[in-house]
């Protein structure tokens, strides 16, 4: 098989990191993909570094069972906590995180400099996304939002009660920021709800698109890039319950075919 021919690995703590999936299947659709949400051990926003950096180590060693070229964690928390740990422990495999893309495609929409960051109790407690968007020289204003995650997964959407915790998040940010990076995998979601309570001039910056573009720029750049055809992609779950093909379904819009895969848990 070609280098280029073989699939891409990305994973997340759940079915959260299926935005991101959503977001690299678009842009870059001949490419194959691997997914694995590691749902037994969700959350990973509230857990310690130590073990969100164990979880992240065993979920690549899971992918790279199947060849990748590549990886995607598109877990905000694992991105901001274990991304070094990974790239040390796997030094001949690219990995993309979702933080340095993201904070990027920020710096460059935002006018003002005045950008705001939101995610898990994890991804803001260990200030990744402020340290590069106040080394590029912006004023940061962050917050961690962690009643997101049950409520989209609740499949809450719309509903009065996102708004409300919305409200109660993000109103002190409004008319201090010109953009707000959504740093978790589930915010895309209802970024509807979101743009409402921060205002509605406020651009928001999704992991998704940002990753795609550097994970394309990467695999061009060292020639692994898939030329044309289809690819095909398979998802994994460490944990399956019947209610993942509907919030499966929240996150991509249409229905995916989901196995379970148990791993050494510890
Ligand atoms: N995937 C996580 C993130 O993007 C959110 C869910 C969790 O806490 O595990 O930070």
């Amino acid at each position: 098989m070609l280098e280029s021919d073989k699939p891409i690995g990305i994973f997340d703590s759940g079915i959260g990191g299926l935005t991101v999936y959503k977001a690299l299947k678009e842009y870059l659709p001949s490419e194959s993909f691997i997914y694995l949400g590691d749902t037994a051990r969700l959350p990973y926003g509230t857990k310690s570094e130590r073990a969100v950096v164990r979880f992240s180590i065993d979920n690549t060693e899971f992918l790279l069972k199947f060849g990748i070229k590549a990886l995607v964690v598109a877990c905000n928390t694992s991105s901001s906590i274990a991304i070094k740990e990974l790239r040390e422990k796997f030094p001949g495999l690219p990995i993309i995180g979702v933080i340095e893309p993201s904070a990027k495609l920020a710096m460059e929409m935002s006018s003002s400099g005045r950008i705001g960051v939101i995610g898990t109790e994890a991804t803001i407690r260990s200030g990744r996304y402020r340290e590069l968007l106040e080394r590029d020289g912006a004023e940061v204003f962050s917050q961690p939002c962690p009643l997101f995650v049950p409520l989209v997964e609740e499949g809450w959407i719309e509903h009065r009660v996102t708004q409300l915790v919305a409200e109660e998040y993000l109103a002190w940010m409004r008319g201090k920021i010109d953009t707000l990076i959504l740093g978790c995998t589930h915010y895309p979601v209802i970024k509807r709800v979101i743009g409402e309570a921060v205002g509605k001039e406020v651009r928001l910056i999704e992991s998704g698109f940002a990753v795609a573009r550097e994970l394309k720029r990467m695999l061009k750049e060292k020639s692994l890039l898939r030329g044309d055809g289809e690819g095909e992609d398979m998802f994994f779950v460490t944990d399956f319950l019947s209610k993942f093909s509907r919030v499966a379904e929240i996150f991509l819009g249409r229905k995916i075919k989901i196995e379970e895969r148990k791993f050494s848990m510890c």
